[in-house]
């Protein structure tokens, strides 16, 4: 079940919760101090009788309210000295939150937002908005392929209002986040699937379905639409499996102006990686099905920038191939040919991701002139050695293009980190019978991934790649996201777009 969420002056819902914040030494935040008068002092009874929560940013704990009371029960939240806490602490906070009133089997709450001049970095109607979208992002659930629980009571945290006079304007920065949260869950979703239920075909058809009534122009190109157009190098990739290759190509035209002039995104969406003839060893094979984060990102950005009728020109492209030894798949040795005419030796079946993107980056630059181009791609194991889980390597040639997103990164919450594009690892990738090979050497292998990738980019175009190999899947909970989907990346490039348009 999905939370609704609401903003109102004052609580128009009855609910079992209340939640108030609390300020370092427990001092109460103003709703706070209503309710502990309301209630004869129970809130400051209750801090008084434990040494645990002390009102330190991110502390929770529960306070039952008195009998026939109007909640049952508060939750307090710490928000230390206020004066320190940025958007990103307020939804790490929200997500503690979350945890909480389900542990508390809570079902509907009222989040009350204060008016707080303590806060410097963020102002109050922000903080309750971020409060907000952390309980949203981590109430996230995948669960469609279990047995309902026979003993399942049903109840399930499902409402929640953020009420005060700041409300209103809470509900303003809510409106874009809660878009956000939209695309992200989408994202999570088409991660999760197994890739028995999401192939390249399915999964074009469920880009239609979900985006095409939101007003996002969706195109497939099948088997003779690809050949026709040019993707071989991408279809020699997918070849091999039963489940054939796709690409879709989705248009946002929200600027009004009539020529469309869009930036553009690309995904690597490799439903399933077994590494083809070159076959990845039994450890964690299974966690190839996440080969196609690049791609649910995109999609979760387009349904982002739909839901919040974004005034802006967006086109997203999606290669989906499924990567699968067999009689009538590529081969280590194999020469073969990309839509941009360079040819390209095949020496590990394994380094697919590369094949797929560079055919679509080279029809996205042609047919759309985009003013920039951003390719996501869980595109190598090199970029988790790097950097682990926590950020995303990030590859631009143009320093306007990371200045905003190193700001998109900040506003969002999504890690980033410049990482470099050299002539020495692209001409690593230089081929011996044929243009380009598909293999570097030994080391910095999320660097030469990235050289061979440069040469499909067209006039100095400005453009970025995000391996985000390591940031879209978590191995544990984290605190904005149930394991392991997290649809990293749409949360950052919807702040992008806003900066480059609106
Ligand atoms: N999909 C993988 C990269 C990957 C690995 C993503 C682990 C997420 C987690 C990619 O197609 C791949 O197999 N890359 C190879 C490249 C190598 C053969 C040059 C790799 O990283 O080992
Ligand atoms: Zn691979
Ligand atoms: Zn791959």
């Amino acid at each position: 079940m999905t939370i609704t969420i609401s903003f109102q002056k004052s609580p128009k819902i009855k609910a079992d919760t209340a939640i108030v914040a609390v300020y370092s030494d427990n001092r109460l935040s103003r709703s706070a101090e209503d309710i502990n008068k309301k209630t004869g002092g129970v809130i400051s009874h209750a801090l008084k009788t434990q040494s645990v929560f002390s009102g330190k940013k991110g502390q929770t704990t529960i306070v039952t309210a008195p009998q026939d009371f109007e909640y049952e029960r508060f939750v307090l939240f710490g928000l230390g000295d206020a004066g320190d806490l940025e958007a990103t602490d307020c939804e790490e906070t929200g997500g503690k939150i979350f945890l909480t009133l389900k542990c508390a089997g809570v079902e509907k709450a009222v989040l009350f937002a204060d008016d707080n001049n303590k806060l410097k970095k963020v102002d109050a109607p922000e903080l309750a908005a971020h409060v907000a979208m952390g309980i949203k992002l981590r109430s996230y659930k995948f669960d469609k392929y279990k047995a309902k629980d026979q003993d399942d009571s049903g109840s399930e945290f499902s409402r929640l209002e953020v009420a005060g006079d700041e409300a209103s304007a809470a509900r303003k920065f809510y409106d874009v986040l809660g878009s956000a949260a939209e695309g992200v869950f989408f994202a999570r979703d088409l991660v999760n699937e197994p890739p028995n239920k999401l192939y390249p075909e399915s999964f074009a058809e469920i880009i239609k379905t979900e985006l095409k009534p939101l007003g996002v122009e969706v195109e497939i190109f099948d088997e003779k639409k690809m050949q026709k157009l040019g993707f071989h190098s991408h279809w020699e990739v997918g070849k091999g499996s039963a489940n054939l290759p796709r690409v879709v190509v989705m248009r946002w035209k929200g600027s009004g102006k009539k020529k469309f002039e869009p930036m553009a995104f690309v995904g690597k969406g490799i439903t399933f990686d077994t590494g083809g003839i070159n076959l990845k060893p039994a450890a964690g094979i299974a966690d190839m099905k996440l080969d196609m984060g690049g791609a649910a990102a995109v999609v979760g950005l387009m349904k982002t920038l739909a839901l919040r009728k974004a005034k802006s020109d967006v086109v997203g492209i999606v290669g989906l191939a499924e990567n699968t030894p067999s009689h009538n798949a590529y081969r280590p040795s194999d020469v073969i040919q990309t839509m941009a005419g360079k040819t390209v030796e095949v020496l590990n079946t394994d380094a697919e991701g590369r094949l797929v993107l560079c055919d679509s980056l080279t029809y996205i630059q042609r047919k759309y002139k985009p003013k920039f181009v951003v390719d996501l791609a869980t595109l190598t194991g090199a970029m988790m050695v790097a950097l682990g889980t926590e950020y995303c390597g990030t590859f631009v040639n143009d320093d306007d293009l990371w200045n905003a997103m190193d700001m998109a990164s900040k506003k969002s919450n999504e890690k980033l980190w410049r990482m470099p594009l050299d002539k020495a690892y692209r001409k690593e990738m230089d081929g011996t019978i044929s243009d380009l090979k598909n293999l570097g050497g030994r080391y910095g292998g999320a660097c030469t991934a990235a050289g061979f990738l440069q040469n499909f980019i067209e006039d100095d175009r400005p453009w970025a790649h995000m391996d985000i190999a390591g940031t879209a899947w978590v191995h544990a909970d984290t605190p904005l996201c149930p394991k392991p989907a997290t649809g990293f990346g749409v949360r950052a490039l919807d702040r992008l777009v806003a900066a480059y348009s609106e």
